[in-house]
């Protein structure tokens, strides 16, 4: 299994603090917000991760992580030119990826679960992380079945078929890089994520599993304050870095 930690974008949502750094540097509570996702997959086993950057900020993700030796692990940096979409990242990380499973996470997600049980166990096809929400019309929103196998995905609908939103943890098959050179760009001229899940689902190959513990997405002013207080009452004892 290999890793990979999306963090890029324009974190147009936290300007001024985000016009001469990235989102995913920014602190949460005593660490960088990147080291969450990080933590995350470094938790799970994983020992190769692709770290995804905007070109203007790869120079600050190099001096503050390094090669991963520091981590046990092994980092390789790639450049997303322009913020394209989450789907991009399969495409960017082809070589990276090979013929391997691969996780994405997003830099600025923070999850408290561990999730090396469904990383370790993982075979094939698609698997993403679901979460109950009060206001499905902002997410892209996932219908299941009993047996946890997806039925529909939506993004931002207006008449939600569930409560239950993914979230920005994704587990993948290899496939996923073909998968993801067939998508054509949505209206907002992005390779959409759930398009690739979509592209999962209607083979009947998109599992999904339920996050248990807190999550919380930090690209707002409010979330991100929360996740500041999330980190230092709960997040604690559960980092490895
Ligand atoms: P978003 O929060 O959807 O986008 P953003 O970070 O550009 O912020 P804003 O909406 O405020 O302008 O992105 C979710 C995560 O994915 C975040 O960690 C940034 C990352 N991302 C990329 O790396 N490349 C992309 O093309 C996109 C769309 C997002």
């Amino acid at each position: 299994m290999k890793g990979i930690i999306l963090s890029g974008g324009s974190a147009t949502r936290l300007r001024p603090c985000t016009k001469v750094t990235s989102k995913q540097l920014l602190p949460v509570y005593n660490r960088p917000m990147i080291y969450y996702p990080l933590n995350t997959l470094i938790k799970a086993g994983i020992k190769e991760i692709l770290i995804i950057v905007a070109p203007e900020r790869a120079g600050d993700y190099l001096n503050l992580l390094g090669s991963g030796k520091e981590f046990g692990v092994k980092f390789t940096y790639e450049i997303q030119d322009e913020p394209k979409g989450l789907a991009e990242a399969f495409i960017i990380g082809e070589k990276f990826i090979d013929e391997d499973n691969v996780t994405m996470i997003l830099g600025d997600n923070i999850f408290e679960d561990d999730f090396s049980q469904d990383i370790k166990s993982f075979k094939s096809g698609g698997k993403v992380f679901a979460k109950k929400v009060h206001d499905p019309e902002r997410f892209g929103i996932v219908e299941f079945d009993k047996k946890n196998k997806a039925i529909s995905i939506e993004e931002k609908p207006k008449s939600p078929k569930s409560n239950y939103c993914v979230t920005g943890l994704y587990i993948y098959d290899s496939r996923v890089i073909e998968a993801a050179k067939s998508l054509k760009p949505s209206k907002r001229g992005e390779l959409e994520i759930t398009d690739l899940n979509n592209w999962y689902l209607e083979k009947g190959e998109l599992e999904v599993a339920m996050v248990k513990g807190e999550w919380i997405d930090a690209g707002t002013f409010d979330s991100l304050l929360r996740a500041q207080n999330f980190a230092k009452e709960k997040m604690q004892d559960k980092m490895v870095i």
